[in-house]
């Protein structure tokens, strides 16, 4: 007890607090998400995602390139379509852009590939899967998506990871690609998904808004902690490689909870939402830009996170390379 005990004995000079600091991120425990557009020449911004690009097929090799020597952990990719149409059969096709983009990374360099399995990029209507009667039909999806990580694989990536939140998911893409020869392929499962309005910028810069209605039929409540327990229980029992919380900020308890529940890799997705609240506070001046990163992704590691999946990725990996103990 105080006068005796004195907190403030551990946090005397930057050594000491260097000496004791408990988490410390590596820059290999990040993941950059790139957005892989069939329709531009030129890399585009969207103005809700300050400095995040959607690249054409052909960059893709240099900016994995980059990432590599940053020591960025790995990529995650997602691909915007030249042509959608209602059941979002681009997203199966072996030359479809994500294929293509996964092919370029390879042979660019040894970085390792995830991509994003999803239908909503895909669909004219914007939803994650097949529809029947404007309801996304759940075990009809499964099938499609069992093709969609199949031609992934087939391309390269390293790790499929399904965001659909359709049930059994985990289960059809594991059976699908082991049928297919691809047993080496992982999945990392957005498991805890939630239904969060932080992924707006994401949708602008892929064109993903559903057309009518919203996710709610398949994205988790935000006010659902044991709910998410669940969902990454019965995703693990599925076969699933790793486990992810999305959107990670807002959702540190789900993060730590998960973190006690399993031994699998914890993955939490920094979403869009979560990136453009901090970059747009610091263009303001209302935060530093640097010190808001660094202490976001921090927090999110001491929840639990062994992974985070950040638009900061290449930022704080720099920063990381650049910062030595004082
Ligand atoms: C679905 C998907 C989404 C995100 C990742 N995968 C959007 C959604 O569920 O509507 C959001 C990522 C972000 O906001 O950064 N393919």
């Amino acid at each position: 007890m105080y006068p005796q005990e004195r907190m403030r004995r551990l946090r005397t000079t930057p050594r000491v607090r260097s000496m004791l600091r408990e988490g410390s991120l590596r820059p290999e425990q990040l993941v950059q998400p790139l957005f892989v557009d069939e329709n531009i020449a030129d890399r585009r911004e969207v103005a809700t995602l300050p400095g995040q690009y959607a690249l054409p097929l052909g960059k893709v090799g240099e900016e994995c390139v980059r990432l590599e020597r940053l020591g960025v952990g790995a990529v995650l990719l997602f691909g915007i379509p030249r042509r959608k149409d209602p059941l979002g059969s681009e997203a199966w096709n072996h030359e479809g852009v994500v294929q293509r983009a996964v092919r370029e990374a390879k042979a660019a360099c040894g970085i390792p590939v995830m991509t994003d399995l999803c239908l909503c990029e895909y669909t004219d209507h914007g939803h994650c899967g097949k529809l029947r009667d404007d309801q996304v039909d759940n075990d009809a999806t499964l099938e499609l998506y069992g093709r969609i990580a199949v031609s992934q694989a087939a391309a390269g990536a390293d790790m499929v990871a399904p965001s659909g939140m359709m049930d059994g998911q985990v289960a059809a893409i594991r059976s699908a690609l082991d049928r297919e020869g691809f047993q080496g392929t992982g999945i990392m499962a957005y498991s805890a998904k939630f239904a969060s309005c932080f992924y707006g910028p994401f949708r602008d810069m892929v064109g993903s808004c559903p057309s009518h209605g919203d996710r709610r039929s398949h994205q988790m409540d935000p006010a659902n902690a044991r709910q998410a327990a669940r969902e990454l229980r019965m995703d693990a029992e599925e076969g699933a490689d790793m486990l992810m919380v999305k959107p990670a900020m807002p959702y540190l308890d789900v993060i730590c909870r998960a973190r006690q529940d399993h031994d699998l890799p914890i993955c939490a997705y920094q979403v869009s939402g979560e990136y453009a609240m901090l970059r747009c506070a610091a263009a303001l001046g209302a935060l530093e830009m640097k010190a808001a990163m660094m202490e976001s992704l921090c927090c999110i590691q001491r929840a639990g996170a062994d992974l985070i999946i950040t638009y900061f990725a290449a930022e704080a990996a720099e920063a990381l390379g650049g910062e030595r103990p004082v």
